[in-house]
């Protein structure tokens, strides 16, 4: 009798140790990255590699980043779909920039998951160059979420790829240079939608939720080198990616108001956040949202039940819409 109070005491310490662990971590991962923490030298953390490689960088949050590290000096590779894009691009960074940079372009389709063509387009760009940093930023979603069966086989196959190709290739190609310097940042942009099980959602959240086991694998693998292996998950940032969430409804003003932060503060919260954590959301008011996500998946799953009548409603409003185009 003596021996089984003694368990029981010993189990409820440790549920109350695993509690208060869960809630100081839960306070530490919002309030230290951006209140207390001070923002560590990129150009260190690069060992002084002067360019910046980022995909996706002509629009929303690859181009911010492209903008922000060019500000910090560092010469920017800019990797993304459009050719015209990306000389416009190049020269509004060229003409705004305080630093005295070069910039590069590569123009690549990246739902193109031909190695030969990343092999003779893609990767002697970044092979030949010093690349410190490396943010892998390129994603594709949907412009409004459904059940899987009535959604587009070829948006979804583009997903898929988009999502998760370019990032596992990219990285393997730069990881060879930086383990010669021992140093380097890579940044794999994934997103909320990796933390919970979205139903309507299921191919976009699945891609992301690949990244972030996939740069925690790496994080593992690379733990006693000096390269640095951040994932980034956003919530909703107000970009193109962004704005069907709003016209179609899934998101009321007063919800946007509230949830979504405006691409040039996001970007510059989460450069800041680059080598203080190896996964952050981004930004505060994102951290926050996450929180929910700490919560019990039974609870988890009952609030998102709510978000899927809601998305339930849209889908059938967009499919009516698209049957009568036809
Ligand atoms: N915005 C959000 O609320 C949010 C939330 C969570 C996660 N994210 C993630 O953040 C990343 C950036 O999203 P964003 O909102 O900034 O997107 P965005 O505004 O739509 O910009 C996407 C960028 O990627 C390029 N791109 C798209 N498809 C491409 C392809 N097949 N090949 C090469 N480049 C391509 C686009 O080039 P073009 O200009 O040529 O189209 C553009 O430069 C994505 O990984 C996304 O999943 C965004």
């Amino acid at each position: 009798m003596f021996g089984c109070d003694c368990t029981m005491t010993a189990m409820a310490y440790a549920a109350l140790a695993y509690v208060l662990y869960k809630i100081f971590r839960g306070i530490y991962i919002i309030v230290y990255p951006y209140m207390i923490a001070t923002p560590v030298d990129l150009h260190q953390l690069a060992g002084n590699a002067k360019w910046a490689a980022i995909t996706g960088s002509t629009d929303g949050i690859g181009k911010q980043y492209a903008i922000e590290l060019g500000e910090r000096g560092f010469n920017l590779l800019l990797i993304s779909r459009t050719k015209s894009k990306l000389e416009s691009v190049k020269e509004e960074i060229l003409k705004k920039c305080s630093k005295n940079i070069e910039i590069d372009i590569v123009a690549y389709d990246f739902k193109n998951a031909n190695l030969d063509d990343y092999k003779k387009e893609v990767l002697p760009a970044l092979e030949k160059r010093d690349v410190g940093i490396l943010i892998n930023n390129v994603g594709l979603a949907y412009d409004y979420a459904d059940q899987l069966h009535h959604l587009d086989l070829q948006r979804n196959a583009d997903i898929v790829i988009v999502n998760t190709v370019p990032v596992s290739v990219l990285t393997a190609a730069i990881i060879p240079q930086m383990l010669k310097r021992n140093a380097g940042v890579i940044v794999n942009i994934s997103s909320g939608a990796a933390y919970a099980k979205m139903p309507y959602f299921s191919i976009y959240s699945s891609t992301k939720a690949y990244i972030n086991h996939f740069t925690n694998i790496l994080r593992s693998e690379y733990a006693n080198t000096g390269l640095t292996i951040q994932t980034v998950c956003p919530f909703m940032v107000l970009t193109n990616m962004a704005a069907p969430m709003i016209e179609t409804g899934i998101m009321t003003q007063s919800e946007v108001k509230m949830m979504s932060v405006n691409v040039k503060d996001f970007v510059h919260s989460a450069v800041r956040t680059i080598g203080i954590m190896p996964e952050t959301t981004g930004c505060l008011s994102h951290q926050i949202q996450a929180a929910m996500f700490g919560l019990p998946e039974f609870a988890l799953d009952y609030i998102l039940k709510f978000q899927t009548k809601k998305f339930s409603a849209v889908a059938l409003i967009q499919r009516e819409k698209a049957a009568k185009q036809q």
